[in-house]
């Protein structure tokens, strides 16, 4: 087992890939605190992992808000004595076009996708620096960080950010052995998408179904990616076996993106 003794924060653990990260982190070992605004949800994935013979709890947290991310991470350290790794996969998208672009729109995907991790990850990295003995976070990017793409403005440059975030939090928190390094999936067949296809459908004038059908004939391994997918690269930038990686995303995207 991979994480052994470890303690886990995943956020926006209730669905999709957090609840897959969850749930492998668990089976390797770690105690893991399953935050998300959906409190039933967080706990129904927490009850999923103690019924499997694993240690969990759910907590709700909204990640734009600085003093829930305190509260999540004494949920851990009160439940579960420390906090070793965070997840920050909480994340929101919406399809619009650049001109149709909100403030309100902006604010949402940076509220969650950016604020969110910052808030988290200096919640958790103080903890992680008061015990003194290193840590690990894995924030979720996107392929859509690599590249803009005209529906998708804002989400892209959140993502983008996510991928900037991870690099200078690596360098702040080097000197403190917390690994900072980030994943960035392709077109993952969660609840997510299930959302973002019926928003490409009605901005492209397409069935319901045809955008994700579409997007997946593009996807080099000819499949697209389930949550499961990310649960290998997750545990392995959570493990001792990363220890000298940092600063990094890593592509888990079928092979979509080269770099
Ligand atoms: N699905 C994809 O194709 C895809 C691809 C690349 C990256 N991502 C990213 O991966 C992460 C997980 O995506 P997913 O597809 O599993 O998403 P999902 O929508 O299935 O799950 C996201 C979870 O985040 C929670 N959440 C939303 N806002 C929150 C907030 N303010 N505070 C706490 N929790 C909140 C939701 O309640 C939900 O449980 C996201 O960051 C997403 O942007 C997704």
């Amino acid at each position: 087992m991979k994480l052994a003794g470890k303690v886990a924060i995943v956020t926006g653990g209730a669905q999709g890939m957090g609840r897959a990260i969850s749930l492998r982190y668990a089976e390797e070992g770690a105690k893991v605190v399953v935050a998300d605004l959906n409190r039933e949800g967080a706990d129904g994935v927490a009850q999923e992992i103690t019924a499997q013979g694993g240690e969990a709890v759910g907590t709700g947290v909204d990640v734009r808000n600085a003093a829930q991310a305190d509260a999540m991470v004494a949920t851990a350290v009160e439940r579960f004595g420390s906090v070793d790794i965070l997840v920050n996969n909480a994340g929101v998208i919406k399809i619009i076009p650049f001109l149709e672009t909100t403030e309100a729109d902006w604010d949402f995907m940076f509220g969650v996708n950016c604020k969110g991790v910052l808030f988290c990850s200096q919640a958790a990295a103080r903890r992680m620096i008061e015990q003194g003995r290193g840590g690990k976070i894995v924030n979720l990017a996107s392929q859509a960080g690599r590249r803009g793409e005209a529906l998708v403005l804002a989400y892209c440059a959140s993502k983008a950010c996510v991928i900037s975030m991870t690099q200078s939090m690596a360098l702040a928190l080097a000197d403190h052995r917390i690994n900072v390094n980030g994943i960035a999936p392709g077109i993952v067949d969660t609840p997510l998408w299930v959302d973002v296809d019926k928003q490409f459908a009605k901005l492209l004038n397409m069935e319901v179904g045809e955008p994700k059908a579409t997007f997946i004939k593009s996807i080099p391994l000819g499949r697209i990616e389930q949550p499961e997918d990310v649960t290998g690269a997750a545990v392995f930038l959570a493990s001792a076996d990363s220890d000298y990686i940092t600063q990094q995303t890593l592509n888990v995207d079928g092979g979509s993106w080269p770099s």
